[in-house]
């Protein structure tokens, strides 16, 4: 069979009924990113968009599971991170990347190669917070010198100057973090431009 042309973006874009796009909740460990990815991706799939969560830790866990936190290890987590974020999002998804990425060298690689397509909100709960949530124990672990290099404790994380949402995780319930992020993000979504 002779090959037929393949489906563009926009056709994708058309048929889901929005556009494609990635998003970067980026925050200290335990600010709430992975709770927000899930809870933002339930919203989106209750007004039947299309969207997926790429998870810091599923990515450790599966695609990423050679790397380790060695400084040119977390920038191949992110590099391969944002390539299979231009798949998706070429793909019509909206991709909802829920990752440390504690310095701004390294989410600049999300914005090189997401360009337009990419924005990043910051979970701003402070390091007192997040360090009494400790959900993994790794705050504790980090404290007595098990985790070196673990970000907040041994390793810094920048938060982002110029982040195009901030929601204070350490103040906000789960809950109206989700509404605000929809409120954000929705409008934009149903434009072929992003306003948002
Ligand atoms: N406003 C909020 N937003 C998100 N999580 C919240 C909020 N308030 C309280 N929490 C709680 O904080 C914890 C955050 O854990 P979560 O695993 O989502 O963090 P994370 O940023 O993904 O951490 P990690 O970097 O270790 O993966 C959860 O127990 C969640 O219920
Ligand atoms: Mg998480």
């Amino acid at each position: 069979m002779a090959p037929t042309a393949s489906i563009s973006r926009r056709q994708r874009e058309a048929r889901n009924g929005h556009r494609g796009v990635a998003i970067l909740l980026t925050g200290l460990p335990a600010s709430g990113k992975s709770t927000l990815a899930q809870g933002l991706q339930a919203a989106l799939f209750e007004q039947g968009r299309h969207s997926i969560v790429l998870d810091g830790d599923a990515l450790r866990g599966g695609l990423n599971k050679d790397l380790g936190f060695a400084d040119s290890d977390r920038l191949e987590n992110i590099r391969r991170a944002s390539e299979l974020a231009a798949l998706l999002v070429e793909n019509g998804q909206i991709v909802v990347l829920a990752m440390i990425a504690p310095l701004v060298e390294l989410r600049a690689v999300f914005a090189e190669r997401l360009g337009a397509d990419y924005r990043e909100v910051w979970c701003s709960a402070s390091l007192a917070v997040c360090e009494g949530r400790d959900p993994k124990g790794h705050y504790a672990r980090a404290r007595k010198g098990e985790l070196p290099g673990f970000t907040g404790i041994g390793s810094p994380y920048e938060p982002p100057p110029h982040a195009s949402l901030e929601l204070d995780t350490g103040v906000l319930s789960a809950q109206q973090c989700v509404e605000r992020l929809l409120g954000w993000l929705a409008p934009g979504l149903d434009s072929g431009e992003p306003s948002f």
